[in-house]
């Protein structure tokens, strides 16, 4: 997943937007974007929104991200959507991998009851907004066979610490705190074998910025980004799309070591390319 766009779940005329913006997944919101007093609305708006969605080809993938465990709304949001069969579920304010086991055993039992694969709803964990999981994100590490991706977010974070903002004064370069978040995140998905996924970029008018964020993110190790709104899909795509000179190149490096499967290291147009440029290559 190169993209994957917010849709607040109580809204009809987003969801109805959702599938044709070209997003390769959707995140059907029942959190943060949905009020308190409409949540009950947006599920069963969720559940059907999937059961239409599923059969058609060509469609973007489809999560739902439900309300965080330490609230007594997620279990209603797991029984009202699993059911449809979303791709996966998306999980807020995680606050260390216990929360992601405990998803997975409701998972577990959510699928049994629908009839569905046991382990087809994979988990997307946002695993920087509360504290206490920043001090624990090795605990993410082989907390679910379902794990499928790991991304960050600094806003709630900024929240639970009292941050008076989280970018420099440019708005664009994130401050030391969330730098870490980001950083932290990346590696706890490369030890997880998680898609490392870069947190969402809330200025939508800010097309630059926006570029500027996905440049630095692939150059990191990212994979993929969250969106919030159509227009920073198109954007997300082509950033996070391996350029023909890029594909060239790693095939050139493959090809070099699939010639010679005794070397170590080879030179190529005046570089050093060892075994790990062959990794990265793959
Ligand atoms: N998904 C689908 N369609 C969307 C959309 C989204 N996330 N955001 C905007 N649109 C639609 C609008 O409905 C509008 O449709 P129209 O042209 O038919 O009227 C069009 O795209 C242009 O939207 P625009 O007017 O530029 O923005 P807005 O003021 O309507 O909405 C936001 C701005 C931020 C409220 C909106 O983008 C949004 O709800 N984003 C998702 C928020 C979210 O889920 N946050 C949680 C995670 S951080
Ligand atoms: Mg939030």
């Amino acid at each position: 997943m190169r993209s994957m766009l917010f849709v607040p779940a109580d809204d009809e005329k987003k969801l109805g937007k959702g599938a044709s913006i070209g997003a390769d997944a959707l995140i059907l919101d029942l959190e943060d974007a949905v009020s308190l007093s409409r949540k009950a609305a947006a599920r069963p708006l969720a559940a059907q929104y999937i059961t239409e969605m599923r059969p058609r080809a060509g469609r973007p993938l489809i999560y739902v991200r439900i309300n965080a465990l330490d609230t007594n709304l997620w279990e209603e949001d797991v029984a009202a959507v699993v059911g449809s069969g979303p791709d996966g579920v998306m999980l807020p304010k995680a606050r260390s991998g216990a929360d992601v086991h405990t998803l997975s055993i409701a998972l577990n039992m959510a699928e049994e009851r629908a009839g569905l694969q046991a382990g087809s709803t994979r988990i997307v964990a946002i695993i920087t907004e509360t504290p206490v999981s920043m001090l624990q994100l090795n605990t993410y590490v082989g907390s679910s066979s379902r794990l499928e991706g790991l991304t960050w977010g600094a806003e709630d974070l900024a929240a639970a610490v009292g941050a008076r903002t989280n970018r420099e004064a440019d708005n664009r370069t994130w401050t030391s705190p969330y730098r870490l978040a980001r950083d932290l995140c990346l590696f706890t998905a490369a030890a997880a074998n998680a898609q490392p996924l870069d947190t969402v970029y809330v200025n939508f008018r800010d097309d630059e910025g926006l570029r500027n964020e996905c440049r630095e993110a692939v150059r990191d190790g990212f994979t993929g980004k969250m969106a919030i709104h159509p227009n920073q899909v198109a954007v997300i795509n082509e950033v996070f799309t391996p350029t023909a000179e890029e594909i060239a190149f790693s095939e050139e490096i493959i090809g070099v070591f699939a010639d010679n499967p005794d070397a170590g290291v080879v030179a190529i147009r005046g570089n050093m390319i060892d075994r790990a440029h062959a990794a990265r290559a793959e």
